[in-house]
This record gives structure tokens, sequence and C-alpha cells, in this order.
């Protein structure tokens, strides 16, 4: 079961997770995505569940018995300052409503949260070692959805394995106008194709820990496969970091063109410095990216150009 399998990185957990020969129940209320997501990458394969995860009554699911639940629908970080009650609701309450199905179904729990809870770190690379310091009510709420994990793993024996994800992107990420959701990479690229000025917020030196998005995929299967994860929190990175106005500079390359970018002030709960140790990762599931920046910064916008969006 994928919640939120309609959703960007859930499309290509989806995309991965056939090709490894599962059966697939997606549970989605399509708040912050469509079934085009999921059509075009073979939906008729996967079991589609229009579901709000806030609502208590899991009865529609009852006839199913995952052995794994990758929970990953959420509530947008960038719309959490003006709704933090519904960011609540969905990553908070939604999450107890998917622990208690996942005890009464013995499912293992795969949980992405967010390395946005280790707030402005004095120094880089960050490791899980670090301390939390969330700086919106998304990050606060993921980290919540942590410590219930691990309560259910250390109560009920709940086998819950937590992945921290740095920045992610890639083909089927959108801007959604209506969520206030804005990823900076769609956002350049699609803006300078449609010939307009992209704004640069700060001073465009903060750095993000930029992940491509198969290769999340590649360590959230890596952790539904292991047994010796259960209660653990693993940074799911590459280590490196790059500057938004660095990415903005690569995109123009990739694009051919040469745009001075609109200087705008700093968003609140932005961070400064992001940059991410994935050791642990590694030793325990063998997590290792293999896509470079550039690589897949091209792959995103051949995606985005051949799909006419
Ligand atoms: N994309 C990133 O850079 C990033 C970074 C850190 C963590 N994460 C985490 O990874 C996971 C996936 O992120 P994404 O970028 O694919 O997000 P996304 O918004 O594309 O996908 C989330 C999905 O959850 C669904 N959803 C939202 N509220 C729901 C509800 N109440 N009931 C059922 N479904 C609901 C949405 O419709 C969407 O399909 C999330 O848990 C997010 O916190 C993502």
């Amino acid at each position: 079961m994928i919640t939120g399998g309609a959703g960007f990185v859930g499309s290509h957990l989806v995309e991965a997770l056939l090709q490894d020969g599962a059966e697939i129940t997606i549970v989605d209320d399509f708040s912050n995505s469509s079934d085009r997501n999921v059509k075009e990458i073979g939906g008729d394969k996967v079991k589609l569940v229009n579901k709000d995860i806030v609502d208590t009554d899991w009865s529609s699911l009852h006839s199913l018995d995952p052995d794994v639940i990758f929970h990953l629908a959420t509530h947008p970080r960038s719309f959490s300052i003006q709704d933090p009650m519904r960011n609540m609701e969905v990553n908070v309450k939604g999450m107890l409503n998917m622990l208690e199905f996942a005890r009464k179904k013995n499912s293992k729990v795969v949980y992405t949260s967010n390395t946005g809870i280790y707030g402005n770190p004095p120094s880089v690379p960050v490791d899980e070692s670090f301390r939390d310091d969330p700086f919106t009510p998304y990050d606060a709420n993921k980290l919540i959805g942590e410590h219930y994990g691990r309560i259910f793993h250390k109560i009920h024996g709940l086998y819950f394995v937590t992945f921290r994800l740095a920045t992610i992107f890639g083909e089927r990420q959108k801007i959604n106008e209506k969520l206030g959701w804005h990823p900076v990479i769609p956002e350049f690229v699609q803006l300078l194709l449609n010939n307009r000025v992209p704004t640069i917020h700060w001073d465009g030196k903060q750095t993000r820990d930029f992940t491509y998005v198969k290769d999340v995929v590649n360590g959230l299967i890596l952790g539904a496969k292991s047994n010796n994860a259960a209660g653990e929190v693993f940074n799911l990175s590459t280590n490196k970091e790059t500057s938004i106005m660095e990415v903005y500079q690569l995109i123009c390359k990739i694009l051919n063109k040469d745009v001075k970018p609109t200087a705008g002030n700093a968003l609140p709960g932005d961070i400064r410095r992001m940059r991410f140790s994935y050791d642990k990762a590694k030793r325990t599931l063998g997590y290792e990216p293999k896509y470079t920046l550039e690589e897949s910064v091209r792959r995103y916008i051949n995606w985005f150009q051949s799909a006419k969006n």
C-alpha cells in the first residue's frame, strides 16, 4: 500500500515496485495530484482508493493485507504556515490512522519524513544524531509522526522505518498554485520555458542537497526489504550542497537561456545550508545515490518538454 501514491515521489515508487512485480494499492485524496501521474506509469495495474487519510473510517481498506505500507501522504510544507491545523490533521491524525491500520494488519511501515526537521545547522554535513529544530508546522508535524511510529514500534512491535528526505526533484514534480507549492527546479524550468523571469529569494546563496527521486525510491525500497532497520531514522540525500543560484545557472545553461533573475525577500522558515550525510543508510541498507545533479535536471527537463505541460 502506498498512501500519497499518486503524488510525485509516490508515482516513481509505484513504477519501481511494479517492475519488482508487486501488487499495489494507492490511497490518495488527490489534493496535490491527479490520477494522470498514475496513468502515465501504467495505472491499470494498480488499485486506486480515493480516500482522505484524516477520516478515521478505514473500512474501505478492510479486505487488504499489505506486507508493506509506504506512508507518503502529506500536507505540504509551503502551505503549513497558512494552514497549520490542516497540516496537523493530515500529518499527525492521518499518521495515527495509518499506524492503527498497520498494527491491525501487521504490515511493515516505511515513512517519508523531512530533513527540514534539523533546522539551521551550525555546520554541515548533518547526520541523524543532529538535534531536531523544526522551523515550520509541517516539520513539527512530520517529527511528531516519527515519534508516533517509534512508539508503535516499541509498544506494539510494529516494523517502522523513517527516512528523512533531502530536497527531492525529478519527473512529475509539479507546481500547485492552490496549495502554494512551488518546488524550485520545476518553478525555474517552467518560468524560463515560458519566457518569464524567475525570482530568487534571499540572496540565492542558500544551499540544498538536491536528490533525484529515483535514488530516493531505491532507498525506500531497501528500507522495506531490510529486517534490520526497525525503529531507525535514515537520511536519504547526496551529501552535496548546491546553492539556489547555482542550480538556476545550471538550468539556464541546459536551456541555453541568459536571463537575470529578480531578487526577492527570504521566505519564512527558509534554511541557509542543507547537506546531509547518508552514511548510515549506506552502512545499514547499501543505499548510494547514482545520478548526478546535471544528469537528473536534464531528465526532468526532457520529461517536462515531452509531457507538454
Ligand atoms: N519532495 C520533496 O522534496 C520531499 C522532501 C522531504 C520529504 N518529502 C516527503 O516525501 C513524501 C512525498 O512527497 P511528494 O513530494 O511526493 O509530495 P506530493 O504532494 O506530490 O505527494 C503527496 C500525496 O499525498 C496526497 N495527500 C495529501 N493529503 C492527503 C490526505 N489527507 N489523504 C490522502 N492523500 C493525501 C496528495 O494528493 C499527493 O498525491 C511526503 O511524505 C513528504 O513529506 C518530500
